[in-house]
C-alpha cells in the first residue's frame, strides 16, 4: 500500500510520499516488519499523529509504520491508573480521562499527537509535561524484543526523553480524581490559551523551534521582525514568530529557507543558536 504522503498525512501539509506504508495489526505482525526492514536494510520512519513534522519534498525513502490499528489504542483504566496504547489521539485520552473524572493530562489540551508521540517529544507546556505522569512503559526495541522499561530509567527533558530508540506499545500513567467539571473547566482554559496565542489559521507544525534557555524562540524571532515575512508559500504567522504556516502550496524546501533565515538572523540579533523542534524526514 502507498498512499502515504506528506502533503495529505501531515499537519504541515508538505512533502512528498513514503516509498512503503505499513500499519501492523499488532506486535506479532510489528516484529516480522521489523525483521524485513532489518534484513533488506530499509530505513524505518514510526508516524505519529504526522503533527510535528516535515516531510521533504522527495518524499520518505523507507517505510513509515503508523501504529493505528485497535490493538495499539486501547485505554485501560483501574483506579487513578491508566494504561494508554502508543496510538491513542491525546484528545480522545483527554476525553476519556475527563469522563472518568481523572486529572493531570489536562494541559495537553489541543496538541494534536499520539500517547507515543506525546511521550517520545515529552510533550507538555512550560511547567508540565506528560514525562511527570508516566510510570512504565511498554516498548519493542528495533530487533523485535519487548520491554518494559519502569520509571527509574526513563529520562524526560525539555522536549526529549530516551525513548526514541524504541517503538513505544504502551504507557501506563499515574493520574488523580477530581470533579469531572473541574476538570472540564481547565481544558477549556488550555484550549483558549492556544486559540488566543497561537496560530491556527493554516496547516503548521506547531512551535518550529525549541525554546532556548530563559527565553522563547518566538518572542526573539518577533524581535528580529521577522513576523508575516513569506518564503514561496511558507510564511512566518503574524500572531506567532514561532509558528511558520503553510500559507500556500508551501513546498519543505520554502520552509527550510525560513528556517535558515531565522537561525541566521536570531543569532546574528542575540547570539543565540536556535534548535529546530520538529522531525525534518527525507
Ligand atoms: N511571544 C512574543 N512574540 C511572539 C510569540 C510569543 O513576544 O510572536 C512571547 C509571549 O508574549 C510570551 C512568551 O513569548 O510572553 C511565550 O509565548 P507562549 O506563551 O506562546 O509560549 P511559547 O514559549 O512560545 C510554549 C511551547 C508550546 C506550548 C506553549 C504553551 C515550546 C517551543 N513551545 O510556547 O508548545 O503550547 O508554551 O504555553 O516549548 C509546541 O511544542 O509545538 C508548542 C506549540
Amino acid at each position: 500500500m502507498n498512499w502515504w504522503r506528506g502533503s495529505e498525512h501531515t499537519t504541515f501539509k508538505i512533502g512528498g510520499p513514503a516509498k512503503f506504508f505499513i500499519e501492523p495489526k499488532d506486535s506479532a505482525e510489528l516484529r516480522l516488519i521489523l525483521a524485513y526492514a532489518r534484513k533488506y536494510k530499509v530505513p524505518l520512519f514510526v508516524i505519529g499523529a504526522g503533527s510535528n513534522i516535515l516531510i521533504s519534498d522527495k518524499g520518505v525513502g523507507g517505510i513509515v509504520l503508523r501504529l493505528r490499528s485497535p490493538y495499539f489504542r486501547k485505554l485501560i483504566f483501574n483506579g487513578e491508573h491508566l494504561e494508554a496504547g502508543s496510538g491513542v489521539m491525546l484528545s480522545q485520552l483527554l476525553n476519556a480521562t475527563q469522563k472518568q473524572g481523572l486529572s493531570g493530562l489536562e494541559f495537553l489540551a489541543g496538541i494534536p499527537g499520539t500517547v507515543a508521540g506525546a511521550l517520545i517529544m515529552n510533550a507538555g507546556i512550560p511547567g508540565e509535561t506528560i514525562g511527570d505522569l508516566v510510570e512504565e512503559v511498554w516498548v519493542m526495541d528495533y530487533n523485535g524484543n519487548i520491554k518494559l522499561l519502569k520509571k527509574q530509567v526513563l529520562k524526560f527533558g525539555y522536549r526529549t526523553s530516551n525513548l526514541s530508540k524504541y517503538i513505544i506499545l504502551n504507557a501506563h500513567l499515574r493520574l488523580v480524581k477530581k470533579a469531572k467539571l473541574a476538570i472540564k473547566n481547565k481544558i477549556a482554559e488550555y484550549l483558549n490559551y492556544r486559540r488566543m496565542n497561537q496560530d491556527i489559521s493554516k496547516p503548521s507544525a506547531g512551535c518550529i523551534f525549541k525554546n532556548p534557555k530563559g527565553t522563547q524562540a518566538g518572542r526573539l524571532i518577533d524581535l528580529c521582525g521577522l513576523k508575516g515575512k513569506r518564503i514561496g508559500g511558507a510564511c512566518i504567522s503574524k500572531r506567532h514568530g514561532n509558528f511558520i504556516l503553510n500559507q500556500d502550496k508551501a513546498t519543505a524546501g520554502d520552509v527550510l529557507k525560513l528556517m535558515d533565515l531565522i537561525i541566521k538572523r536570531v543569532k546574528r540579533k542575540f547570539n543565540i543558536t536556535l534548535e529546530p523542534e520538529i522531525k525534518i524526514w527525507g
